[in-house]
């Protein structure tokens, strides 16, 4: 299958792949895996206490470009936002910026719940309510 230019990008140059300390209490830590293909994304934020901003993002994929390129993209789109406008984003909307063809939505969902878990962790740390992270 062919893949997009935009997912070839993100493929070959990934940005802010890595991690940050768990026992940070600025990060959150979302975990989330495909049952379908068994592929596996760990993306984390970082929030500035006093603004509320997500100020950094990292993500490590153990799955296919589609997936990689997605949470790629989702760790630039999160930074400079606040928790609520981190989960509002949408996988159509990952996937239409990459292109990904339907055979690979499901890769741009796991970038979304990916994020959702991440907020959700951050929340819990923080005393606040939890409950936006969607199963897949
Ligand atoms: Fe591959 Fe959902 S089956 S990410
Ligand atoms: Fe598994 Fe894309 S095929 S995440």
């Amino acid at each position: 299958m062919a893949y997009s230019e935009k997912v070839v990008e993100h493929y070959e140059n990934p940005r802010n792949v890595g991690s940050f300390d768990k026992g940070d209490d600025t990060v959150g830590t979302g975990m989330v895996g495909a049952p379908a293909c068994g592929d596996v994304m760990k993306l984390q934020i970082k929030v500035n206490p006093e603004t509320g901003l997500i100020e950094d993002a990292r993500f490590k994929t153990y799955g296919c470009g589609s997936a990689i390129a997605s949470s790629s993209l989702v760790t630039e789109w999160v930074k400079g936002k606040t928790l609520d406008e981190a989960v509002a984003i949408k996988n159509t909307q990952i996937a239409e910026e990459l292109a990904l063809p339907p055979v690979k939505i499901h890769c741009s969902i796991l970038a979304e719940d990916a994020i959702k878990a991440a907020v959700d962790d951050y929340k819990s740390r923080h005393g606040q309510a939890t409950g936006t992270a969607a199963s897949h």
